[in-house]
């Protein structure tokens, strides 16, 4: 990613520099370019920058590293607007997902000038704030985030001929979305037919553990459908093939059985067509691999041109973006704000009031109000007032997961549910909150304590790695990968080039870099190797194996228990309609993705979140649309 700006004197100069000798009049200016590189989110960012005569002229910014649509739109805005305000200007003084980037660029910035040989500070403006005039907007519907579920459903609404206007508190879209790593669970895809499926001692484990449930009407179905099958197709067929019906079970028992059971039948039977819906909009998520709590595999991921996988929400996010553009029945309003549902003498939501940038009234009247803000995993003070023990944890949410739409919701008498269930993810940078994915686990990595030994399967799931992880001495573990694995993942050479990992060109080596026993380590990776070949872990019954981790360099990253995702919101039904504490519709009100409540009970499994908001988006769209008159 690069940018380069000149300012009109550049152009001048150039210009006079054309000018043929003779007619030439003598311009004596001063022009000097400083250049420094600072730390961004995916690796450097170099800022160059000129100065004529001491004023800003010219401009250049590169980090190929940086997300696009994320920290690449700093790239991309900030010379132009640099040379504008002839100093350096952070437009992005509200929280955003470009954080890293932003403040590497300004790092960067600072040490060009001081390189170009003047006072950094002298340069330092305020991002313009002229007042803007309060709007009101008409729309068929209006919904409130522009994260994963807002977009989708935006996306349903207008491709059924309705107009659209999202709002978005933040400066870019993405919400949590952009953040997630691993992918989307989906049962009876096309593509997992293509793949080599999951362990026959993964689906027995998964019916083993339904049978502690057996007072559970649901989970007793679904278990004895799925032994049936199983039946079946051991008899029939060499491998093991999933179904609605297991996807299911994997979910409700990873939610302990809390799940609402009608919202995860529609989860999973809306899995594969969600799949085949986000491929019609140019989106391909054709890699299918195992997951934390999925009894065969089932996370669908995409591939860059190599084939090597990359982060789910950096590649959905941009592109459901560039979707919503396409189609000019919807209008996406950012740094926008929602504070209130507008409702009717008959208590329907038609509309929403909302605060733009500069605190102007913004007010959308519609037919119909899709909430779509997310949990509130950043809230830390709504988190521990749910959840007391998690006092003091860190966040792997965006800032703008605040439970905004909860709140506003409950303001109408909405039911909420499950609002004490709050996740924890084993594999969270130690340092930096930032998300490690679980796909390094389902693709063979393993965690080691600081006795340089296992402790826990590690692709169970995360409310039980994570209890295993904080038994662990310090509460922390280190996750260690190969080289064969970096070389299949641009996830994890991102991670490298961020100076997440450490590494060694052996067990002993890295084991030195982390400060653990040697020997212990070393015995600990044979041992596990060993049961990668044998497909048997007698020590901790872990189901899903890939490759060994035999190829040096090795690398790890250390990480310990941050808070991930809210599983409680607010009380819905399988068409998207929000309920009130009589379990009635609210007219008018739909809500899709993590501000809702249900559809993971007590523990969501990894991949379900991404199948949630594709799934329940589209729904929400759907149905808001044939509310409308
Ligand atoms: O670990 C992860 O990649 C997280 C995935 C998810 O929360 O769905």
């Amino acid at each position: 990613m690069r940018k380069r700006i000149f300012s009109v004197l550049t152009a001048l100069m150039l210009l006079l520099s054309l000018v043929p000798a003779a007619m030439a009049t003598t311009v004596e200016v001063t022009a000097v370019t400083g250049t420094a590189t600072a730390k961004g989110f995916g690796g450097d960012v170099t800022v160059s920058i000129t100065l004529v005569d001491g004023e800003i002229a010219y401009v250049e910014m590169t980090g190929d590293g940086e997300t696009a649509g994320i920290g690449g739109n700093v790239i991309n805005e900030w010379p132009e607007a640099f040379v504008n305000a002839n100093g350096i200007v952070d437009t992005y003084t509200g929280a955003t997902f470009a954080q890293i980037t932003r403040t590497g660029v300004l790092e960067a910035a600072k040490a060009a000038l001081a390189n170009a040989g003047v006072n950094p500070d002298d340069y330092l403006r305020e991002a313009g704030q002229e007042a803007a005039e309060d709007v009101t907007l008409d729309a068929d519907i209006v919904i409130v985030g522009a994260g994963g579920a807002g977009m989708t459903a935006a996306i349903a609404a207008a491709d059924a001929g309705k107009t659209v206007v999202v709002l978005e508190s933040q400066p870019a879209v993405g919400g949590n979305s952009v953040k997630a790593t691993g992918g989307m669970n989906a049962a009876k895809t096309v593509y997992q037919d293509k793949n080599e499926f999951g362990e026959a001692a993964g689906v027995e484990k998964t019916l083993t553990a339904a049978e502690s449930y057996a007072d559970n009407e649901f989970i007793a179905s679904s278990a004895s459908i799925v032994k049936t099958q199983w039946d079946a197709w051991q008899a029939a067929l060499e491998g093991y093939f999933d179904s609605v019906q297991l996807f299911a079970l994997d979910t409700m028992i990873g939610g302990k059985g809390i799940n609402d059971p009608e919202l995860v039948k529609t989860l999973v039977n809306g899995s594969a067509d969600a799949i085949a819906w986000l491929e019609a909009i140019g989106i391909d998520l054709n890699n299918v691999a195992a997951f934390g709590g999925a009894s065969v595999k089932r996370i669908h991921r995409p591939v860059d041109e190599n084939g090597k996988v990359v982060s789910v929400g950096a590649y959905i996010v941009p592109r459901l973006e560039a979707a919503m553009k396409e189609r000019d029945n919807i209008t996406l309003c950012l740094d926008t704000t929602a504070t209130a549902i507008l409702t009717n003498e008959a208590g329907a939501a038609v509309g929403v009031q909302a605060t733009g940038k500069t605190g102007n009234h913004v007010t959308v009247n519609a037919q119909a109000v899709i909430l779509a803000t997310g949990g509130f995993g950043a809230n830390l003070d709504m988190v521990v007032q749910y959840k007391p023990d998690l006092a003091g944890f860190m966040t792997t949410n965006a800032s703008g997961i605040q439970g905004q739409g909860i709140l506003m919701a409950q303001a109408l008498g909405a039911a909420t549910v499950d609002m004490e269930q709050i996740q924890i993810h084993p594999t969270v940078q130690a340092d930096t909150a930032s998300l490690i994915t679980e796909g390094l686990r389902g693709d063979g990595a393993v965690l080691i304590n600081a006795n340089g030994e296992r402790f826990i399967d590690e692709v169970g799931t995360r409310d039980v790695v994570s209890a295993a992880e904080i038994a662990q001495p310090g509460s922390f573990s280190w996750l260690v990968v190969d080289q064969k694995m970096v070389d299949a993942s641009s996830v994890i050479q991102g991670y490298i080039k961020r100076g997440l990992m450490l590494s060694g060109d052996s067990y002993e080596a890295l084991a030195k870099e982390l400060v653990i026993p040697a020997d212990a380590f070393a015995a600990t990776m044979e041992k596990w190797n060993g049961y990668v070949a044998e497909k048997n872990d007698p020590d901790f019954g872990r189901t899903s194996f890939a490759n060994p981790l035999d190829t040096a360099p090795f690398y790890a990253v250390k990480v310990t228990a941050g808070i991930h995702h809210t599983m409680g919101g607010l009380k819905i039904d399988p068409e998207t309609h929000v309920l009130n504490a009589d379990g009635a519709i609210i007219p008018g009100l739909f809500a899709a993705g993590e501000v809702t409540g249900g559809v993971h009970g007590a523990n969501r499994l990894g991949g379900n979140a991404v199948a949630d908001i594709i799934v329940f988006g589209r729904i929400a769209g759907e149905q808001a649309a044939a509310y409308v008159k």
